[in-house]
């Protein structure tokens, strides 16, 4: 399991676990998006975005420690038997191509979260409530939901591409 994860693909553990918090991750956002936009439910937000982020980076800094340090980077987990190698050629090509797209989300959103929180943290009065701060806080929260929708997606797609398809 340790060398193949749960997921019944030949990837790595870390991988699972990271593609796994990258689809359950989304519901968990548009719930919190929903209970402040349509119920008004500030403090849950605020918990749950809190959470989301806490869980986010455990996941993220598990899964680079074992991709850089454990397995020395995605092309040993990619090709496993470098005497037969699954992707090489214009196939790794593509693949390097398309995760050169994935990481210009996934170093972003990380950036753009911690400013939303730190912002919000800062500005936004405790227990939570609409304030001054909400007109820039609205703009960077669909910003970073955007950009945190699309590393998913692209994430995903690296994924599929890689080790399902
Ligand atoms: C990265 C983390 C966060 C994201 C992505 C996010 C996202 C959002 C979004 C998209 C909205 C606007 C919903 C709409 O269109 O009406 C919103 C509203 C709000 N958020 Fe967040 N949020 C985050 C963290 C926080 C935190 C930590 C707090 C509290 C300290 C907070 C408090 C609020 C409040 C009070 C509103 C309502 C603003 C108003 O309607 O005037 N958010 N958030």
């Amino acid at each position: 399991m340790w060398k193949h994860g749960f997921l019944g693909y030949d990837a790595s553990l870390m991988l699972d676990v990271v593609v796994t918090a990258l689809v359950l991750i989304v519901p968990v956002l548009a719930t919190s998006i929903w209970l402040v936009k349509f119920r008004h439910q500030y403090t849950a937000h605020k918990r749950l975005q809190l959470v989301l982020a806490g869980v986010l980076l455990l996941a993220v800094a598990a899964f680079e420690i074992d991709m850089q340090w454990v397995h020395g980077g995605w092309e040993n987990v990619v090709n496993k038997n470098p005497d037969s190698p699954r992707l090489s050629g214009d196939a790794l090509e593509s693949v390097r191509r398309l995760l050169s797209i994935h990481l210009i989300f996934a170093i972003s959103t990380p950036v753009l979260w911690a400013a939303t929180i730190v912002l919000a943290l800062r500005r936004i009065p405790s227990p939570p409530a609409p304030c001054p701060h909400s007109r820039l806080h609205k703009t960077l929260g669909w910003i970073s939901t955007i950009d945190l929708v699309l590393t998913s997606v692209t994430g995903l797609l690296f994924y599929y591409v890689t080790f399902v398809r």
